[in-house]
């Protein structure tokens, strides 16, 4: 059996249409285009990468991006200070912080200055806690993750009562994935780097989502026949026969799992184009909240 594959951008290109239509919408109606505020602290060149990528596609679907870049050795006050005031700037309706920030910088403390209405990456320690949390809800949930079930919801797979490991417990995407599969009523395992017999946990997965950062580390034979397996991971690995000399490739080993996994989404091409949709919508529903918060730009 091959496995279906689950291709992320066409899902994102249909998500940004529905952005572009509703952000021309906003500046007819109220006169002003969502803002997203990116903050950027240090010379990272792959937060750079990502956060010009982030910028590029606010402008495909008619959102007003202000950069803000910061040096590595920016004090805690600097970059606490840079957010509270993006936080009271009418004009930004969406704040993003690029994670990794540098050791020195109490990342908690800077996330929690963003205000809870503009905190599209849903990294707030408030909106984690109301996603943990039965009966509550967060004002926006993380991109990744919510990118990577919302693939599952297209392919058809069925949470109620699944079960469905998860490979990695990161704040961005492995642990607020398995707080949306328990949302949906899936039983829960996350397995990380202390795991015992790490094959034989993930073969017994419905749904496998993976998302530890290691090369292609999942292989056929920790894949339940029919499984769907969601990879999340983007590891550059070295390839002397390319021009380049390497190439990205996920955390499965997406030539053999394809051969066992009933759906599965190649990396890249998979999870990747849902993160930035995601955003996007984010940003949208920010702006939304603000029009019913009566905060519109002069
Ligand atoms: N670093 C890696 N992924 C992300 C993300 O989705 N958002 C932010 N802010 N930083 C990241």
């Amino acid at each position: 059996m091959t496995a279906k594959i689950i291709k992320g951008k066409p899902v994102a290109d249909r998500m940004q249409a529905g952005i572009t239509e509703a952000t021309a919408q906003i500046e007819a109606k109220y006169g002003f285009r969502p803002g997203l505020a990116t903050v950027l602290v240090g010379d990272n060149p792959a937060s750079h990468q990502y956060v010009r990528m982030k910028r590029n596609r606010c402008k495909e679907v008619g959102i007003e991006s202000f950069g803000h870049e910061l040096p590595a050795d920016a004090t805690q006050e600097a970059v606490e200070g840079l957010v509270r005031k993006l936080g009271a700037d009418p004009e930004v309706n969406g704040i993003l912080v690029q994670l990794p920030l540098p050791g020195h910088l109490d990342e908690e403390a800077v996330l929690s200055a963003i205000p809870l209405h503009k905190d599209v990456d849903g990294f707030h320690p408030v909106n984690i806690g109301r996603l943990a949390m039965k009966g509550r809800k967060p004002l926006f949930v993380p991109c990744t993750p919510a990118g990577a079930i919302l693939l599952l919801e297209e392919a058809g797979a069925t949470f109620e009562g699944a079960e469905a490991v998860v490979l990695g417990r990161s704040n961005i995407v492995g642990l607020p994935a398995a707080l949306l599969l328990i949302h949906r009523n899936a039983t829960v395992t996350v397995c990380h780097s202390r795991t015992k017999n790490l094959p034989e946990v993930c073969r017994k997965a419905d749904i496998l989502i993976a998302a530890v950062g290691r090369a292609e580390m999942v292989k056929a034979d920790w894949v339940k026949p029919g499984a769907y397996v969601i990879d999340v991971g983007s590891n550059q690995v070295e390839d002397p026969g390319s021009a380049k000399g390497y190439k990205w490739v996920g955390d499965v080993a997406f030539d053999e799992v394809k051969e066992v996994a009933g759906a599965i989404t190649p990396s890249p091409g998979g999870v990747g184009p849902m993160t930035i949709a995601g955003l996007l919508q984010n940003t949208l529903r920010a702006a939304e909240i603000a029009i019913e918060r009566g905060e519109i730009p002069a």
